[in-house]
């Protein structure tokens, strides 16, 4: 089944809206099967961000990443990657949907409180960044037939 990696960065973390976003994943019938909390290093940001670093505004982002404390997750779940990427909203928080994470809850581009895998390689590449094999877990829940309508 198709994972993503989904990070409440650090001012998501300190606004206290860890359980609110986690709730809106659980809710939507994806799983999660690895959490952790971390501080990364500035040198794990911009691993984590490497594709960025052209950007002007890289360096900010990566001091900001490691700035405190990230709840580094792993969701599973059929078109987890795409869909949570919807359930999370456009970079920018200016343009993102109200009933979005991004939307209700963030006004700036920099203080987005959240980051989700854009595809199937960054998502693989991602988990393999911040999780170890044995950190994932493998498990089957009694809900799954009902969100799916397998028997
Ligand atoms: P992530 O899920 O965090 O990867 O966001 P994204 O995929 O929606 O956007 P992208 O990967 O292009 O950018 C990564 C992060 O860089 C964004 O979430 C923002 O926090 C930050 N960022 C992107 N564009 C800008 C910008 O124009 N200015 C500033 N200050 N930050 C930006
Ligand atoms: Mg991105």
């Amino acid at each position: 089944m198709e994972r993503s990696f989904i990070a409440i960065k650090p001012d998501g973390v300190q606004r206290g809206l860890i359980a609110e976003i986690i709730s809106r994943f659980e809710r939507k019938g994806f799983k999660l099967v690895a959490i952790k909390i971390v501080i990364p290093t500035k040198d794990f940001a911009q691993k984590h961000y490497h594709d960025l670093k052209e950007r002007p505004f890289f360096n900010g982002l990566c001091d900001f990443l490691s700035s405190g404390p990230v709840v580094a997750m792993v969701w599973e779940g059929e078109g987890v990657i795409k869909y949570g990427r919807k359930l999370i909203g456009a970079t920018d928080p200016q343009k993102s949907e109200p009933g979005t994470i991004r939307g209700d809850l963030a006004v700036v581009v920099g203080r987005n409180i959240i980051h989700g895998s854009d595809g199937p390689e960054t998502a693989k590449d991602e988990i393999n960044l911040w999780f170890k094999p044995e950190e994932l877990t493998n498990y089957s829940s009694n809900a799954e037939k009902w969100i799916y309508g397998l028997n």
